[in-house]
């Protein structure tokens, strides 16, 4: 049986089997017809956050999915790293944050057919003072966000190294979160705070947020030292840790200052697998 069905303005027709209960039928429409917020968050700096961003959305488009990704870090180095010459433009994150200005007119198309991105600008630094005293102030970016779901398979968002509010933002209007930890001494410091802040946004902000896993990034497996961080982050988060890690490449460290996913930069090398592996991965999980 079919059914019609409203969702922010716009119609579906939802096929429903007999005796379905009202939340199976929500949960299902949702799953056909709502992109999937995912955001990338540590307060760590320099785990992979940004990397992870570029080249899973980049693998994600490559294998046939709609992705935007949406740079919430200052430093806009999503944007640059995806080709976006960050001096010249005229709408940001900022842009729709602060003056509402409509997301539409801040999305940009990038050289991979697919994928989209909203890029940031240094001036996101001082939007949190603007959006103290806004009312719903957790809220902007999932308000933002939320008409455009049904347009995307998946919308990822790229956070800053805080836990300040355009973080608090972010996995306010996120569905789920992917947590990169860095294979190296003191990989789990600050965990345990950023899942406080995950539990404290699930609780009073964002009950369904859930995490999508955490991602060993800059793994060698030649090094005792990222081998046992790789059995500790598994031993202490079972059943929480992506299969696939994220080997160190070289590769994928150059392929941001050229503008390119590594997948367009160098295709044949170990960090394009891996993040292919990853986007397969995801994609099997849902
Ligand atoms: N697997 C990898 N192999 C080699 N270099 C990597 C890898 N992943 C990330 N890097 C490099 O490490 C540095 C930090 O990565 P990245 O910018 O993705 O981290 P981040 O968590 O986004 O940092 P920040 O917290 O400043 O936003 C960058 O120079 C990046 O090119
Ligand atoms: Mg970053």
């Amino acid at each position: 049986m079919w059914v019609r069905w409203e969702v922010e303005d716009i119609f579906y027709l939802c096929p429903i089997k007999a005796g379905m209960d009202f939340v199976a039928f929500r949960l299902l429409l949702h799953k056909q017809y709502m992109g999937k917020i995912i955001s990338l968050a540590n307060q760590k700096g320099g785990v992979g956050k940004t990397t992870t961003a570029i080249n899973l959305a980049a693998s994600l488009a490559t294998l046939g999915k709609k992705v935007l990704l949406v740079d919430a870090d200052p430093q806009a180095n999503a944007s640059s790293g995806l080709g976006i010459d960050i001096r010249s433009l005229e709408f940001t994150i900022y842009e729709c944050l602060i003056d509402g200005v409509e997301p539409a007119k801040a999305i940009l198309p990038t050289e991979i057919e697919n994928l989209y991105v909203i890029p940031s600008h240094i001036d996101l630094v001082g939007a949190e003072i603007e959006m103290l005293n806004m009312v719903n102030r957790e809220r902007c970016l999932q308000k933002l966000l939320a008409p455009l779901k049904q347009d995307y398979d998946y919308i990822l968002i790229d956070c800053s190294p805080s836990l300040g509010l355009i973080t608090i933002n972010a996995l306010t209007a996120s569905n789920s979160v992917i947590i990169p930890v860095q294979c190296e001494y003191f990989a789990l410091e600050g965990i345990s705070k950023l899942l406080n802040t995950i539990k404290i946004i699930k609780g009073k902000l964002n009950p369904a947020l859930e995490i999508e896993g955490f991602l060993l990034t800059m793994y060698d497996n030649r090094l005792r030292l990222a081998n046992q961080v790789y059995d500790e982050v598994k031993r202490h988060f079972e059943g929480m840790v992506f299969d696939t890690a994220i080997t160190r490449n070289v590769r994928l460290s150059e392929a941001p200052s050229h503008g390119k996913p590594v997948l367009t930069y160098d295709p044949e090398s170990k960090g394009a697998a891996n993040y292919m592996d990853l986007a397969k991965e995801l994609i099997r999980k849902q």
